[in-house]
Parts: structure tokens; sequence; C-alpha cells
């Protein structure tokens, strides 16, 4: 995707063939910055707060946490326990502990010398792949964007989206705004609805930030006002993305994402998920085993922002005392999604569903 009219991956290898180069996303929309990680614990730190996030994003970020750990010391011993440091980062996408898992799979019967070139090798395929995977799931996903915009006869498609499962949450095209954008670029007129996603903005920061630089029409809405819109009928379609999917199509995402269904349902709005298969976690029955994140009270009661004189500030929002709760996530039940947009097409979120699109794992389910 383009930022300032130039392409960008999030994630990528510096010229040194070692350094990883990613964004601060804790600094966007205001600041747009690059970072360097040099050590495990960067790429830790990275993801547990939130310089680099969204479930296929964290995922390439461990891959290259395991590559630096390598690179310091080639050992089994290493390689533990620097899988181990990653996987406590965030409990709730699953894409983690699949990459550190491929990284594993990698290196483990390799002698040492040759760990790290295969371990950077692994990794930069986690991400090419990604890229294809999310490009994959927008030539799917823009078949519904087509079919409405038929119908429509030439008004704009309204979409709307919870979070931010775009650009900046993978490699390259982000899950839900890959139908979007490759609509856009096929001419469709497309209109998205952006929602803020407290407590940390996402939405607001970072959806509105790529699809502003890539001119997609878009507005910012509260959290709230989703159910509304949808009631006048100013909502075609709903897409999101999902940090972790249960074998039965339930689908773990950002908190608010089961409001949002709740009233899609309610006013017969679709509502499509969108993922690549490394979200698919095949050993959960239902969306209600999945770790659900609970963060930082602080994360509630206190908003940053840029002031007047351009220094970006946090600020105090909340009754001095009162405690907060802060789940990041919630799981929206398989009956609530009209359907799941993969890499290899759009299938019923259900068992049946996902088998029909990945046979292979009918025996390991
Ligand atoms: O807490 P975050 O910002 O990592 O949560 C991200 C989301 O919920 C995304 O919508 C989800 O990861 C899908 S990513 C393509």
């Amino acid at each position: 995707m383009k930022i300032d009219g130039k392409p960008y991956r999030t994630i990528w290898v510096e010229e040194n063939g070692w350094t990883v180069g990613i964004f601060d996303q804790t600094k966007l929309p205001h600041v747009f910055e690059t970072t360097h990680l040099k050590t495990v614990d960067d790429a830790a730190h990275a993801i547990q707060d939130m310089l680099v996030r969204g479930a296929p994003l964290i995922g390439a970020t461990a891959a290259y946490g395991i590559c630096l750990a390598l690179r310091k010391d080639a050992s089994d011993e290493m390689l533990e326990a620097a899988a181990e440091k990653l996987l406590a980062t965030r409990p709730t996408a699953v894409n983690l502990r699949w990459a550190v898992q491929e990284m594993i799979d990698t290196v483990r019967n390799l002698p040492r010398e040759k760990r790290v070139i295969a371990a950077y090798k692994r990794a930069a395929e986690i991400c090419d792949e990604d890229v294809e995977t999310c490009r994959m799931i927008g030539v799917h996903g823009l078949s519904l964007i087509e079919e409405i915009a038929r119908r429509k006869q030439g008004e704009p498609v309204n979409v709307l989206t919870h979070c931010n499962a775009g650009w900046l949450a993978t490699v390259d095209w982000g899950t839900a705004t890959s139908p979007i954008y490759q609509a856009h670029d096929a001419g469709i007129p497309v209109h998205v609805w952006v929602d803020e996603t407290r407590p940390r903005n996402q939405g607001a920061a970072l959806t509105a930030f790529e699809l502003g630089h890539e001119e997609v029409p878009h507005t910012i809405i509260a959290d709230n006002a989703g159910g509304h819109l949808m009631q006048h009928g100013q909502v075609d379609l709903c897409i999101t993305g999902t940090d972790r999917t249960a074998a039965n199509g339930d689908v773990a995402n950002k908190i608010g994402t089961y409001l949002k269904a709740l009233a899609a349902a309610d006013n017969d709005v679709p509502f499509y998920v969108a993922l690549p298969h490394s979200t698919i976690d095949w050993s959960l029955d239902d969306g209600f085993e999945i770790p659900i994140e609970e963060r930082g009270a602080e994360e509630v009661t206190h908003m940053t922002g840029r002031a007047k004189n351009g220094k970006l500030v946090t600020v105090d929002i909340a009754a001095p005392g009162s405690p907060a709760a802060n789940p990041a996530f919630d799981v929206t039940p398989a009956r609530l999604v009209s359907g799941l947009i993969t890499e290899r097409g759009i299938c019923e979120a259900s068992l049946e569903g996902l088998l029909g699109l990945y046979p292979e794992m009918t025996d390991d389910e």
C-alpha cells in the first residue's frame, strides 16, 4: 500500500541483511516513523506494546524475532527461549503461534551453522506468502462488493469495518480491507464507515490513515453509531478481520465486533469476516475456548493524541480513581457470520464450510 504515493510493506529486512524495519504504529497517524528491531527482546516488545499489531503482522514479526535470536546464538536452548518469550507477548492472535511453529520446524533439524540463513529465508517467505494470501482474499471478497455495486447502479457501496484489519495489520493489502482496495482500484465507487474502535482507536488512527493515503472515500464514526447507520440503510456490507477463528467458524476479533454482528443480523446487513489460513485454530471446537487478552486499564482511562502545539500528549479522560476493565477481543458466534473470506474462496462460517476450502485438514482437525 502507498503512503504519500510511495509503496511500502509493514515489515522488511534492512540492507545490512539482518536488522528488521517496522513502522511504530503507536505514533500513527501523527508520526510516520520507522524503528528497527535488533534483538528478540526488541521483537517481543514491538508485539507486546503494539508498535506492530494485527494478527498476520504479529506472526511475521515473531518469525523475524526467532531470526534475531538465532543470530545471537543458534542453539536449541536459545530457540526454545525465544519461542517462549514471543509466545507470551499476546494471547489471542493465533498467527503468532503458527509463525513461531513454522520457524521451529524450519530450523530444528538443521546444524547450528545453517540455522540463521534458513530462518531468515523462511521469515521472508512467511511475509511474501502473507502478501499473496491477502491479495487473494481481496480477489474473492471483491465479488461481494461487485454484486452490491451492480444492484446499486453507480451509487457507492457502503462497507463498515471495525478495528484495523488493513495493510498495517498484515504485510500488505490487509484482510478486511483487501476487497475494498481492489474494488477501489477497479473503479467501483466504495465508501467505508470506519469504527473508531475504542479503546486504542485502531480504526480512527490506522484504518482511516491508510484509506486516506490510498484515496478511498471513508468516514470515521463513533463505535456506537454503526447500529443506527444500519437501521437507516446506510451500510451495505460489514467486513472485519479476525485474530483467531475456531474450527466451527466462531471468530475472535477486536472488542465490539460482536455488537456490530448483532446489529447487522437485526438489520439484514451481510456480515463477512476476512482471514488467512494462519488465523484458523483447527484445535478449537468453538470460539469460546479462545483466550481473550485483558489489557491495561489505562488504555480505557487515558487517550493519546496530538495537541495544538503539534506534540503527542496523553490525557486522563475518566473520573479519577474509578477502576476500568479492558477485554481486548470478543467472540462472534458463527451463526452471526454471513461467510468467511479466505485466500481460497468464500465459505460458510462452519466446520463443513472451512473443510470445503481446506480439505487437507479433514484428518488433522
Ligand atoms: O489488538 P490489535 O490491534 O492487534 O487487534 C487487531 C484486530 O482485531 C484486527 O481486526 C485483527 O487482527 C484482524 S488483523 C488482519
